[in-house]
């Protein structure tokens, strides 16, 4: 089955997202960069793309509130054309432990990490040409169960199983469905907060040792998302060194 090769990509104007939208524009294709807030981190990863001779485009939606999914989709659509890979990587993380996590965290976290790509996943499986990729960012915290993680890793356990349910909803239409599950990776999300003594401990659990970059996870989503990834479906794929 044709990929059409026009992806959406949600935060993809830092961190893993950005790395993402280059890797995917390097392959060929036509990549809409999803932001919130940070329009100038958006419009350079842009026009690196379209510097280098892809195609790419801005789209702002905050994808927390209800009407952002369709509203980034309608965007995308409209400057590109029908999305054929969707890759679910916007996300936020704060860490408290379950009796200090308050009602404004814990809605954050899901709003964000959970039913904002749940109604993409929706608007995809409307919209999506057949032969689709849809590619969900899990976390390895899912499997670690550390103290602190509860709310985040609540979402992306969350998230790992609608995975698993769409990809038998959408395998008849050729559309594949999977998550990549990163472990400690150097961006603003994993580094905010943390002293430099808790960066190296958690560096210390990591077998390979060395926390990743976003071009260790930005590769794995190129493989699910291409043809060679095509009988891979309703899988999680642990990219974290082997921590878990
Ligand atoms: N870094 C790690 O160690 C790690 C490990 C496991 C899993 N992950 C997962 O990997 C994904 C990317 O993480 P990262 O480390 O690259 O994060 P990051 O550097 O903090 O970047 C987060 C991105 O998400 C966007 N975003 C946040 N809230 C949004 C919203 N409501 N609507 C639309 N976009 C929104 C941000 O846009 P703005 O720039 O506009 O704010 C930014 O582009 C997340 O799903 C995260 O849970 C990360």
């Amino acid at each position: 089955m044709t990929i059409t090769r026009t992806a959406i990509v949600t935060g993809a104007s830092r961190g893993i997202g950005a790395e993402i939208a280059r890797t995917l524009a390097a392959d060929g294709w036509a990549v809409a960069v999803n932001y919130a807030r940070n329009a100038t981190a958006a419009e350079a990863v842009v026009a690196d793309i379209n510097d280098g001779g892809g195609r790419a485009v801005a789209v702002r939606a905050d994808l927390s509130q209800a009407a952002g999914a369709a509203a980034l989709f309608d965007d995308a659509e409209a400057a590109l054309g029908p999305a054929g890979g969707l890759v679910n990587n916007a996300g936020v993380m704060s860490l408290n432990r379950v009796s200090e996590t308050d009602n404004a965290s814990l809605d954050a976290h899901i709003a964000t990490n959970l039913a904002g790509p749940f109604r993409l996943m929706r608007e995809a499986a409307r919209r999506m040409p057949d032969g689709g990729r849809i590619v969900n960012l899990s976390s390895s915290v899912v499997g670690l169960y550390q103290p602190g993680y509860a709310a985040y890793a609540a979402t992306k356990a969350g998230i790992e199983a609608v995975t698993k349910i769409l990809s038998k909803e959408l395998g008849p239409r050729g559309i594949t469905v999977n998550a990549v599950a990163p472990g400690p990776v150097a961006t603003d999300l994993f580094m905010d907060g943390k002293s430099e003594e808790t960066v190296d401990r958690i560096r210390s659990m990591i077998p390979l040792g060395r926390l990743g970059e976003p071009a260790d996870i930005a590769r794995v989503v190129r493989f699910l998302i291409s043809e060679e990834g095509g009988w891979i479906n309703g899988q999680t794929l642990r990219a974290n060194g082997g921590v878990v």
